[in-house]
């Protein structure tokens, strides 16, 4: 039952889209497509959590982050080379590793990118608010932030959830132009903030190094646990690896513009945590027993009240800016800002998309109802799926801390890329001669290293979020077994109907400036 219903690839590939797609895309597109897709409220935000968890141990946990995600990567790239199709993940599983499990990715997938949806629009309303609230212009307290941070509606966070979802129902696309525009200024921002904050560092702010160690599985806490967060910062890397079709010898170009963005991102977190750390510090709040105090948890937002850590970074909803403003460069700090403002939306919205796009495949394969894969007959958009997704999503960021939203997300994706990277060593098994447009240098170690290296990640979030994660699996396996189990297109004699939606029409996120 395990393995069963394996889709062929063929049959894959023939109810895909045919897109003929021309390759286009070289090395420096993809790595700029990668920074891209990769900048956002990780870096923006969570390193303030990172900081709790970890201290200024932050810099090490970047970089375990970043070398788990290298490696993921690398066997990512493979399959989507080979299967160039949507529904990432969840489809590759599908065509090898059979139905059930394929469904489970892609409720693990709804993890991965509805709900971090959520943890990014928390993330934009962190830097609003700061915007808002140093214009004298601040919306009232229990309306910043959601009820675990000690407010009791994060009403921005659900605003522009709400407004993206809109402008996804009408079809908005990113132009490659404001892609562009939106990359450089990111990076900008993030230079601006290494500029100022590096040369302020001070040894002392260094000490101690790990104030709570290395952590323990399930613990949530400590340089693992913090890397395990901050996973998040490098997700949105698979947007190099879907490129595939699109690339120019993809057998050199991709790994180039893998690791090339993960080592420029991976650089920039550094200098940025070095800057951070350095010029402020990071201590963790800890409680009366002298344990570190859960990022997220009522306590903690309880400790963050307190005068005294007023200024504390690990408290800051906008850690940059606030850094920046002690620093006494207020401007610089509101500049900061209004960067975060502008850009993050994007990233919502690519999460949006890749959620309905899952949900879209899932439906055409008859594992979740036609109807919810009706396209508009005006806006040629999936809007009932969007606007489901949308509502759920922006609930999400009304109701929840940023720090959880985002370890929630991040136990899906590393299911998520634990199965890919399975199921790359067992296509390599049963499909050794098939065409292989990118493959994975050093397959065996990598991908052997890979789901070890996401175990490890997995095994570091807190409690709560694991078992968040097998709860809503169960759940899944219910709605499957009530559901797909007998829906399925792969019975004979459940083919899809005639009227079967086709994929619309895909916004262009990763054309370079010249398309
Ligand atoms: N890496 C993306 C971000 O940090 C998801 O916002």
């Amino acid at each position: 039952m395990l393995f069963w219903r394996v889709k062929p690839l063929e049959k894959i590939l023939e109810t895909a889209e045919k897109k003929a797609l021309t390759r286009q895309l070289g090395a420096f597109q993809l790595t700029m497509l990668g920074i891209g897709a990769v900048i956002g409220t990780g870096i923006f935000v969570l390193t303030a959590e990172a900081g709790q968890k970890a201290g200024p141990g932050l810099m090490i946990a970047f970089v375990i982050a970043a070398v788990v995600c290298a490696l993921a990567a690398l066997a990512y790239a493979e399959l989507a080379s080979m299967i160039p199709v949507s529904g990432s993940a969840y489809t590759y599983t599908y065509g090898v590793l059979g139905e059930l499990l394929a469904w489970i990715v892609g409720w693990a997938l709804v993890l991965e990118y509805a709900v971090a949806a959520g943890a990014v629009a928390v993330g934009w309303s962190g830097y609003m608010n700061g915007l808002l609230n140093s214009a004298g212009f601040g919306l009232p307290e229990a309306l910043q932030v959601g009820p675990q941070a000690g407010g009791a509606f994060n009403l921005l966070a659900f605003l522009i959830s709400l407004v993206v979802t809109g402008l996804l129902v009408l079809g908005t696309s990113k132009s490659a132009w404001v892609n562009a525009i939106l990359v450089s200024l990111k990076i900008v921002a993030l230079i601006l903030f290494i500029a100022v904050s590096v040369p302020a560092a001070k040894d002392a702010n260094f000490q101690p190094f790990l104030p709570t160690g290395w952590g323990s599985p399930m613990g949530g806490i400590g340089v693992l646990g913090a890397a395990a967060s901050i996973f998040f910062a490098y997700v949105g890397f698979d947007a190099v690896s879907t490129a595939a079709e699109e690339t120019k010898n993809p057998n050199r170009n991709i790994p180039i513009g893998l690791i090339g963005s993960l080592v420029i991102c991976t650089l920039f977190y550094l200098l940025v945590g070095y800057g951070a750390v350095g010029s402020m510090g990071a201590q963790p709040l800890m409680d009366a027993t002298g344990a570190a105090l859960a990022p997220g948890s009522t306590e903690f937002a309880a400790a963050c009240a307190l005068p005294e850590h007023a200024e504390a970074l690990v408290c800051s909803h906008e850690p940059l800016a606030h850094v920046l403003r002690v620093l006494g460069f207020a401007g610089l700090g509101n500049a900061i800002g209004i960067v975060a403002a502008l850009a993050l939306p994007t990233v919502i919205l690519m999460m949006i998309f890749g959620q309905t796009r899952i949900f879209f495949t899932m439906s055409r394969d008859g594992l979740l109802p036609q109807w919810l894969a009706k396209v508009h007959p005006k806006f040629h958009t999936p809007h009932r799926i969007t606007l489901i997704t949308g509502i759920f999503v922006a609930l999400f960021g009304a109701m929840f801390p940023v720090g959880i939203l985002a370890d929630i997300s991040n136990s899906g994706t590393l299911f998520a890329f634990i199965m890919v990277a399975v199921g790359v060593l067992v296509l390599r098994v049963k499909q050794p001669n098939r065409p292989r447009p990118f493959k994975t240098p050093l397959a065996w170690p990598i991908c052997i290293l890979a789901i070890a290296g996401c175990l490890l990640l997995f095994v570091n979030l807190s409690g709560y979020t694991i078992a968040l994660f097998f709860g809503w699996a169960v759940i899944g396996l219910v709605v499957y077994y009530l559901y797909g189990y007998r829906r399925s297109h792969m019975i004979p004699g459940n083919e899809p109907p005639d009227d079967g939606e086709s994929m619309p029409p895909e916004p262009k996120f990763h054309e370079g400036p010249q398309a």
